[in-house]
């Protein structure tokens, strides 16, 4: 059978660092309010120049020099994002062009911070549906251009960049050893909208809005539903959580990442955190913290490495893959 393999992974993140520090002189805040609930320590925020498309473009072009690959090389490209350039055309298409790719297909994929997951998802069905051959993947943000910055309970959270992966199509056994995406469990209830929203959009305002959260309820249904679709996902493939050797969950919040971990019995040990150095970057959060655990050798061939994401609509999620 066909399976979604990772030929190679990049990211990129902009200049421009604010400490806690930097955050205590825009908003009434602390370093350590904003450590003790969140464990965020710093974030990179998009200058001059930078946006969600080059960005992207940074994260793709460095998974194809990892990969050895060129963009005549792929046939597909899917940008997960819900701060796109421009409402039309999408980023995909923009990063598409920077890349000097003439040929196949590209387009935007939203299901804000659980986008990554829901991307590789889309991705491996055409892939495994015989539509693409290579599929380039991107989560890239910039929620600093989305946010109210005179509102501490969320300017405080969020941070800029992106993150790509490369997905080809190989052939597999159709068991749990094989490498690739061995299966993706996708889930949304549109009846949390009010809790996690941008406050307008094309159809409703005429303008692109502003962030607004009600963190306690969002903080109150995370740990359930992301360890509901882990749990999915251990079933579809007869794994179990001892088998996990990475758990590289949607960086928003360091005690969601934990008492997930916590509620599934993975060790500390077997979780990438970057958080705290990245803020919560979206759809870029997951593919950001898989490049820092592959580009220092934590995450290796082989390894069993467990996706989970959950965010506004609400969307949650989790990918399978062995590495
Ligand atoms: C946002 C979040 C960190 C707030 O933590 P919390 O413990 O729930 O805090 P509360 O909202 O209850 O606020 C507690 C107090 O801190 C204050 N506060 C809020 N933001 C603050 C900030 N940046 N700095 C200092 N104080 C702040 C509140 O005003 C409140 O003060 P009060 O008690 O005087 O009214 C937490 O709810 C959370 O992590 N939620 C999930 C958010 C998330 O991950 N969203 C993205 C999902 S993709």
């Amino acid at each position: 059978m066909i399976r979604s393999v990772v030929r190679g992974f990049g990211a990129a993140l902009p200049k421009r660092v604010m400490t806690n520090k930097e955050m205590e002189s825009r908003v009434d805040t602390s370093d350590e309010w904003i450590v003790q609930r969140t464990g965020i320590r710093q974030r990179h925020i998009a200058g001059e120049g930078e946006t969600t498309a080059s960005l992207g473009e940074g994260a793709a072009r460095a998974a194809l020099d990892r990969a050895g690959l060129t963009a005549d090389d792929l046939d597909l490209i899917i940008v997960a994002t819900s701060t796109p350039d421009n409402t039309f055309p999408a980023t995909a298409v923009n990063i598409q062009n920077r890349l000097g790719m003439r040929h196949g297909a590209a387009f935007d994929l939203q299901a804000v911070c659980s986008g990554f997951v829901y991307a590789v998802a889309t991705a491996d069905a055409y892939i495994r549906g015989g539509l693409a051959k290579r599929a380039l993947v991107i989560g890239a943000e910039t929620f600093s251009r989305i946010l109210d910055w005179s509102d501490r309970t969320t300017c405080v959270l969020f941070g800029d960049g992106a993150g790509a992966i490369i997905l080809e199509a190989q052939k597999g056994e159709g068991t749990k050893a094989d490498r690739g995406v061995l299966t993706a469990q996708l889930r949304s209830d549109g009846i949390h909208g009010d809790k996690l929203y941008v406050d307008g959009g094309p159809s409703t305002t005429g303008t692109v809005g502003h962030l607004r959260m009600e963190g306690r309820e969002v903080f109150k249904h995370a740990v359930g539903m992301i360890t509901d679709v882990i749990e999915a996902a251990f079933e579809a493939t007869g794994t179990t959580a001892d088998d996990v050797d990475w758990l590289v969950p949607h960086q928003a919040n360091r005690r969601i990442i934990d008492g997930s971990a916590r509620k599934l019995g993975i060790p500390n040990e077997k979780v990438v955190v970057t958080v705290d150095l990245h803020g919560n970057t979206s759809a870029a959060s997951i593919p950001l913290a898989l490049d820092a655990a592959a580009s220092d050798g934590r995450i290796k061939k082989g390894d069993l490495v467990m996706l989970e994401a959950m965010g506004g609509g609400f969307t949650w999620g989790s990918v399978l893959i062995r590495w």
